[in-house]
């Protein structure tokens, strides 16, 4: 499939989705968002994909909501079409892990984005800000939600309230970011870490991703509940035999997903 703001490669089982607006550093417009929805999705239904890497160039991961295509709308555009939901709430149904690799910007939209992904691998280079504030605006794709889960509420407020940056050693001392890569290594890296994942059974990935979600849905009580159910759930499984017999026989599992 084709697509016109997006680069999507397919290898070892892994999709490598590429942003693809360098004239814009890559800002998310409805054309790009529209696109990255259907990419996402059309992996998460493909045999053969078992993770995502989502990435953009060396200078942008995404610098945000394309300004020049909602500086004209108003409330009524907005509401009406209800700017970006179909396209962020698509996103959220995908099943299968998403890595977002982020080098240098990842501003508002752009850091939404990576924060809807399952975790973030980011290079050195990377800035990451909700600088909304500056265009009379607030985030509006999670940017005040997640954020502050992710690195709290003095953090978030801060960054929030003044529009400045965060640069990667920041962001991996905070907890935005699981690892930190030289920029040239930055793909390659997420590209390892979702081949990593392509070798475990993908039913218990699925598995894994939803109770980590949960953990944002609902009350610590109510996930660990969650947690004990689907673990045990988990011992009706092949790959649970498979896993645990392989350890005991000191050999790789063969897990076959189910
Ligand atoms: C549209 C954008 C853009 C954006 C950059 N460009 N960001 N176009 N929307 N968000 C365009 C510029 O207009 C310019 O086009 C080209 O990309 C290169 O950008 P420069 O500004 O010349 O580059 P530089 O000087 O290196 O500065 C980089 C930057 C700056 C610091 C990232 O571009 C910037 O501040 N961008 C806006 C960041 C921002 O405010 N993001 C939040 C958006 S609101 P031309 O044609 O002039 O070459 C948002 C709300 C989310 O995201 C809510 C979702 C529903």
């Amino acid at each position: 499939m084709a697509y016109e703001t997006l680069i999507v490669e397919i290898e070892d089982e892994v999709a490598l989705i590429r942003l693809n607006r360098p004239e814009a550093l890559n800002a998310l417009n409805s054309k790009l968002l529209g696109e990255l929805a259907e990419a996402l999705t059309a992996a998460d239904a493909n045999d053969a994909v078992r993770c995502i890497v989502l990435t953009g160039s060396e200078k942008a991961f995404a610098a945000g909501a394309d300004i020049k295509e909602m500086s004209e709308k108003g409330f009524v555009d907005m509401f009406g079409e209800d700017f970006f939901t179909p396209e962020t709430e698509a996103m959220l149904r995908v099943r299968k892990p998403i890595i977002a690799a982020v080098a240098g910007y990842a501003l508002g939209g752009g850091c939404e984005l990576a924060m809807i992904c399952d975790f973030i691998i980011c290079a050195d280079n990377a800035k990451f800000g909700q600088p909304e504030i500056n265009l009379g605006v607030v985030a509006g794709i999670g940017g005040t939600q997640r954020l502050t889960r992710f690195v709290g509420k003095s953090k978030s407020m801060d960054m929030h309230l003044t529009g400045r940056f965060m640069d990667a050693a920041e962001a991996e001392r905070s907890g935005l970011v699981s690892r930190v890569v030289p920029v040239a290594k930055l793909v390659p890296e997420a590209l390892s870490a979702a081949r990593k994942i392509a070798e475990k059974s993908a039913l218990t990935v699925k598995v894994v991703k939803e109770c980590v979600n949960r953990s944002y849905e609902t009350t610590l009580r109510e996930g660990l509940l969650f947690e004990r159910r689907v673990f045990h759930a988990l011992f009706a499984t092949e790959d649970q035999k498979e896993g645990m017999t392989a350890f005991l026989e000191k050999r790789q599992p063969q897990f076959r997903d189910r």
